[in-house]
């Protein structure tokens, strides 16, 4: 596996994550993603992103594009430096929000993506990998 591109972008505001959403849709494009294809990840940035800024305290987005063969992925990882997940068990089930969400966010997001991986500690931030390849 090659990584053929990375940018790291910031995450503190409404408007970064619009950019953020800009950024991936081009990285999908790059990739050859269908038009389905860009919408699931974009829709996955957009869900950890707001995350980011809304209880992470905001953070960055590490973009990358990847090779595989033939195969071409974008790979995303969201940091945050916040409070952390207190029960991931939780907060990974449908319905489950701490703030005024829905609880769809985790839950949807590693619904969209082929690879899924969140780390996080009450006091230590969090950081989530989400993948998807063509
Ligand atoms: N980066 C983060 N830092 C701290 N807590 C987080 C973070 N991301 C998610 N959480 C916790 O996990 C819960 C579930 O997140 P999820 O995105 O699934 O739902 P939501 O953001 O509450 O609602 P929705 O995304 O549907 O608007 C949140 O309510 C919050 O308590
Ligand atoms: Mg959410």
């Amino acid at each position: 596996m090659q990584i053929e591109s990375a940018e790291e972008m910031p995450l503190r505001t409404s408007d970064d994550v619009v950019r953020v959403r800009q950024a991936v849709r081009a990285r999908a494009i790059a990739a050859g993603f269908s038009l389905v294809d860009q919408t699931k990840i974009v829709t996955a940035a957009s869900e950890i992103g707001r995350n980011t800024v809304d209880y992470g305290g905001g953070g960055t987005l590490r973009l990358e594009l990847l090779r595989d063969g033939q195969r071409r992925g974008v790979r995303l990882t969201f940091v945050d430096q916040g409070p952390g997940i207190a029960d991931m068990t939780m907060a990974l089930k449908d319905g489950y929000s701490t703030g005024t969400g829905l609880g769809l966010g985790l839950s949807g997001a590693k619904r969209l993506c082929n690879e899924f991986d969140i780390k996080s500690a009450p006091g230590q931030g969090t950081t989530v990998m989400l993948a998807r390849w063509k």
